[in-house]
């Protein structure tokens, strides 16, 4: 085909929207347009530039993923050497620093910003194109990244010209993977029976250092950068001009910083950042105080291996050490078994853990775990508790190593494995997989049926009340006023949660159906493809597969679930008891791109019902304060987020207001 220049102006076209766009979304935490029609955009060019090969260049959008994958990472020299910093955990030895800067520079201003706990990664730029970026390695020689750091969206693959970029740019930070997106992939991970990550650094490193950079899960990697060479003094005489030069072209550099010139102005920056750290999507593990005039800098020289006009401030560690107390087998709702490490209970980082997940029997093999063995354990942001280590105690002696037991702790059925897990192949006749089915059923993010925990479920399974999700609907408040610890007032009250919810959304109703493979995202996939329950039910798994973002593996999962004869009578019989599942409909764009947070209880909505409203309008939610949050919903007894919503500056509306908006 000729290169019309139709064809070529359209491509021009696009691709500057498109940086423009990933640049508003990943940058700058202000998305204008949806997902779904940045995705059009791409795929149009994308379209474009398969009928005019000659017109694609290196610097298209479209070249971020499908790049080829390399056989060896190659060892790149840096620029310049890329130091590290002094730790330190003392006020006493910040005042320290501030004295010393201040007796040798007779100033100290200082530049104070958080300390992200990534992978340090430097990027080179050529003319205002992306050349190549590589670990820092030793310092002085990295590898060869390229490939996979080109998939992060928020890392421009050209600097914005209107900034006029210098010639030669060579600029540092840190990659990270954000608490949400780690813990979705360790979770794969595991489910593939592979090693889960030990926290989102070592996960950054294992994706950015991988040879293949075809899979999802770099694009959820982000980048944020605190240094560069080839900017000068001139043109940016402080550390606060150097961030926003290099925000200016383009480039995601961090948010918060203060100008602090004593070391009780940095203890307060130091207190509120680790305020903070929960509820970051990335973890920071302290934060770093720079001299803030560049030009000093060279009078104060440098250490071996760190420059002495910087140092780390870092927090507390996450971790604690206690001991095993016993190993036990959990059933999940699929039959899988799981060993959970109880644990006396320990504080870390302010959170009592008394139980780890131990993931799988090779996780416990690997790590040597027994009970009785004093161990390490570390948290990562509000990630889920890990056992990260053994701490060995020569002399004291151990039990024998912890095997999975030959039959199902709940039921007796002997053991299936398959993989390297193991399974509880009785299904329905297993008390604690229906059990898990039930709150499974029941919880927020599926039908919402307050009062159906864990205790009450394991009671109706025991009592043979229920035996699967649809026998609930059957239940009588007299049923469940004889079991132990419920009043009448509560077993009416769950009896009217249960049949409450009859109109639920189809993609909630599909989550709580617990369909392997078919989480929150892959079941709103299915709802806005196939729209109705039945239409679902009459497709195949080639119909389901079709649909993106869906792979093979997971259509075939929900192929089979639904065409499976018990549980196609489970859901005749969920929907003869008058439930009724939605297609999922927008009101309106109103919410368009708009990103909430909801702390607290509102009077006339259930969380998951102010979910709905917002995203009937287009908006999202989110379980965390960050820098793309727009609105934070306040209701009464609200947690720690109003504070946080508070101290960012993030716009707070009561639940008249969020009526108002709704309206
Ligand atoms: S400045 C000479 N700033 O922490 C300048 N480093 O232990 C050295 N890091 O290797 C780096 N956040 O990977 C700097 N705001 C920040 C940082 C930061 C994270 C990492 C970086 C460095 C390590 C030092």
């Amino acid at each position: 085909m000729s290169d019309t220049p139709d064809a070529q102006e359209r491509i021009a076209e696009l691709r500057a929207a498109i940086i423009r766009h990933d640049r508003l979304y990943h940058v700058e935490n202000a998305p204008e347009i949806s997902d779904a029609e940045y995705d059009r955009m791409l795929s149009e060019l994308d379209e474009l530039e398969q009928d005019h090969p000659d017109l694609v260049t290196e610097t298209s959008p479209t070249q971020r993923v499908g790049a080829k994958a390399v056989s060896d990472l190659e060892k790149v020299d840096h620029v310049s050497p890329m130091l590290s910093l002094r730790a330190v955990r003392e006020e006493d030895e910040i005042a320290a620093f501030f004295d010393r800067l201040r007796d040798e520079t007779g100033a100290a201003v200082v530049l104070a910003e958080p300390k992200f706990d990534g992978l340090s990664v430097e990027v080179v730029y050529q003319g205002g194109r992306f050349l190549r970026a590589s670990t820092r390695g030793d310092g002085q020689t990295g590898e060869e990244i390229s490939h996979t750091m080109r998939t992060i969206r928020a890392l421009p693959l050209r600097l914005d010209r209107a900034a006029d970029p210098p010639e030669h740019l060579a600029v540092r930070g840190e990659a990270i993977l954000p608490n949400p997106a780690f813990q979705r992939l360790n979770k794969a991970r595991v489910q593939r029976g592979e090693e889960p990550f030990a926290n989102p650094r070592n996960a950054a490193a294992g994706l950015l250092r991988r040879h293949d950079p075809s899979a999802a899960e770099d694009t959820r990697l982000a980048v944020t950068f605190y240094d560069a060479t080839g900017i000068d003094t001139d043109a940016a005489p402080t550390q606060g001009d150097l961030l926003d030069r290099l925000a200016a072209l383009g480039l995601p550099v961090m948010g918060a910083r203060k100008r602090c010139e004593t070391a009780a102005e940095a203890a307060a920056f130091h207190d509120a950042q680790a305020g903070l750290r929960d509820d970051f999507e990335f973890e920071i593990d302290g934060i770093v105080l720079k001299l803030d005039r560049r030009d000093t800098r060279a009078a104060l020289g440098t250490r071996s291996r760190s420059p002495r006009w910087a140092i780390a401030w870092k927090f507390a560690p996450r971790t604690g050490e206690t001991r095993i107390t016993d190993i036990v087998v959990g059933v999940g709702r699929t039959g899988a078994l799981t060993p959970v490490a109880l644990l006396d209970p320990v504080d870390v980082g302010g959170v009592t853990v008394a139980r780890a997940t131990l993931h799988t029997i090779e996780e416990v093999h690997r790590k040597d775990l027994r009970v009785g063995d004093t161990v390490r354990i570390e948290r990562a942001g509000d990630v889920i508790p890990e056992v990260a280590e053994r701490v060995p105690k020569p002399g004291v002696e151990r039990s024998d190593p912890f095997e999975m037991p030959e039959r199902c702790p709940s039921c007796g059925a002997k053991v299936e494995r398959h993989g390297p897990r193991a399974y509880c192949p009785a299904g329905i006749a297993c008390p604690a997989q229906v059990t898990a089915r039930l709150v499974h059923y029941g919880s927020r993010q599926a039908m919402d049926i307050d009062g159906l925990g864990e205790k009450t479920a394991a009671q109706l399974v025991a009592r043979g009340l229920v035996e699967d999700v649809a026998d609930l609907y059957d239940l009588t408040v007299d049923e469940i006023v004889r079991l132990d610890g419920v009043a009448e007032t509560s077993a009416t009250a769950l009896v009217d949660a249960i049949h409450h919810r009859q109109q639920v959304p189809l993609d909630r109703f599909l989550v709580a159906l617990g369909i392997r493979h078919a989480g929150h995202d892959v079941a709103r996939r299915l709802a806005r493809a196939f729209g109705t329950l039945e239409a679902l039910r009459a497709a195949s798994t080639t119909d389901i597969a079709e649909i993106e973002g869906i792979g093979p593996e997971t259509a075939e999962s929900v192929a089979a679930f639904l065409a499976e004869a018990r549980n196609a009578g489970v859901i005749d019989r969920i929907l003869a008891a008058g439930v009724s599942p939605q297609p999922l409909q927008r009101e309106s764009d109103a919410l368009e791109g708009k990103s909430f947070v909801l702390t607290g209880a509102l009077e006339n909505w259930t969380r998951a019902e102010a979910t709905e409203e917002i995203e009937r309008r287009g908006g999202r939610v989110t379980s965390r304060v960050s820098g793309q949050t727009d609105f934070v919903v306040v209701g009464s007894d609200p947690g720690s987020k109003r504070d946080e919503a508070q101290e960012a500056g993030v716009e707070m509306l009561d639940e008249a207001g969020f009526r108002q908006m709704l309206d």
